[in-house]
């Protein structure tokens, strides 16, 4: 089993997938800033895997154990070198990096496009340089379905074309042609492509990640008002807002709301279990893959599967369209099918049912809930 670095893993996604990855027997080393987490996340990783979290600096001073949690910046050089070369050190080399560190709010990117630039570009190009001086060439990269903009055709496969619409989207793009030229590949048509320099590579772009654990213990944990759907509604679930505002009631769709693909948390982190051991095993390559149900949940039926679980009503007023929104957004899944063995199990009722359990357990997510 493998040293494994986790960038952001102490994020929504990244927590679920320590869990997964500890699960599956691997070591880990967690790098976060904690700008848009709480390092309480980890320590209920630690409980629900039935391991230790071992605090340390980035130049270790024990060797690492089975789940260690480094406090720094993915855009700070000597960290990461510090953090390299003591895993190397102490005889346990780091094998492969899981990249979610990174910011992601579209609106707020509008408004600080050099931040976002900075931590999601220049973040990537400083984790890429450590990793190469230190020959640690596997990577699993969160990438996202806003890389395809107002696409051109739904379910979108992995060749559609590339055409962001805000600055996050942009930067996402960034680092992922980054990430081709690093491995000597260009354009976007062939989704499995060989790579050069030893480089093995895989560019995960996730639909729309929601839900919790089953346990209620990890789950979303926005900052301030919710931007998403569904963290929305389970806290309209909880009390803790009044109400939600439906963006728009005229989309061309069944009930007039916008369609996304809604994938559980926990899909997502056994997709990049999966990702991960595909590249491990192979010879070295960049795969460009879509992480996704290939099923599509509108607005409104996601306010009736959350009032399904949670047995409260979800008020709700419409409101004009979102600027930037897309009428329908579906992943065609269909090569994680065949390259991984991946699909999506679990269903929009699993995902209310879990997200709901999440929210109701903490209703305030992890700050006052320690
Ligand atoms: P998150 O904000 O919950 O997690 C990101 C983590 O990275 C946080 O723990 C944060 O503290 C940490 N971080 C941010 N900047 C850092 C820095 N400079 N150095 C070290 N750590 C830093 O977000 P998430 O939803 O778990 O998303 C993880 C990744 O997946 C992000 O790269 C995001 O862009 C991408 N993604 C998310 C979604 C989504 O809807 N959640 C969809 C597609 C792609
Ligand atoms: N919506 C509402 N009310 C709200 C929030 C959202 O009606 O309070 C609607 C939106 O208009 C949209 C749907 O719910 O129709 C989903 O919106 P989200 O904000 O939850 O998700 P998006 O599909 O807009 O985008 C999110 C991220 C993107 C990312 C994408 C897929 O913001 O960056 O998921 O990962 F690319």
């Amino acid at each position: 089993m493998a040293q494994l670095l986790i960038t952001g893993g102490a994020g929504f996604i990244g927590s679920h997938t320590c869990l997964v990855l500890l699960e599956a027997g691997h070591q880990l080393l967690v790098l976060d800033d904690f700008s848009n987490s709480s390092a309480v996340a980890l320590e209920r990783v630690a409980e629900l895997a039935g391991v230790r979290l071992q605090r340390d600096q980035p130049t270790l001073r024990a060797a690492p154990e089975t789940f260690t949690l480094v406090e720094g910046d993915i855009r700070d050089a000597q960290c990461l070198d510090a953090l390299f070369a003591s895993a190397t050190t102490f005889g346990q080399p780091i094998e492969a990096v899981i990249h979610f560190a990174g910011l992601k709010a579209v609106g707020e990117s509008v408004q600080q496009p050099l931040r976002y630039w900075d931590v999601n570009v220049v973040g990537t190009q400083r984790l890429l340089s450590a990793m190469d001086r230190h020959s640690c060439r596997t990577l699993v990269f969160s990438s996202s379905t806003t890389l395809y903009g107002y696409p051109d055709q739904v379910p979108i496969p992995e060749t559609a074309p590339i055409q962001p619409i805000n600055p996050y989207g942009a930067s996402k793009h960034a680092a992922e042609s980054l990430l081709a030229n690093l491995a000597g590949c260009s354009g976007n048509t062939e989704p499995i492509q060989a790579s050069e320099g030893g480089w093995r590579i895989a560019r995960l772009r996730y639909f729309n990640p929601v839900g919790a654990h089953p346990s209620g213990r990890i789950g979303e944990d926005p900052n301030g008002i919710p931007n998403n759907l569904f963290p929305f509604i389970t806290q309209v679930a909880v009390g803790r807002r009044p109400q939600l505002t439906v963006f728009g009631d005229d989309w061309p769709t069944p009930d007039g709301t916008c369609i996304r693909d809604y994938i559980h948390v926990m899909d997502l982190a056994e997709g990049h279990r999966e990702a991960l051991h595909s590249l491990l095993n192979a010879d070295p390559q960049l795969l460009t893959l879509n992480l996704g149900s290939g099923q599509g949940a509108s607005v409104l039926d996601v306010v009736k599967a959350m009032e399904a679980a949670s047995q409260r009503p979800i008020p709700y007023r419409i409101a004009p369209r979102r600027p930037g929104d897309v009428a329908i957004t579906l992943a065609n899944p269909t090569l994680a099918a065949e390259h991984l063995y991946w699909r999506t199990q679990r269903s929009l009722t699993d995902i209310c049912r879990d997200g709901w359990s999440w929210q109701q357990a903490n209703p305030q997510g992890y700050i006052r809930q320690t």
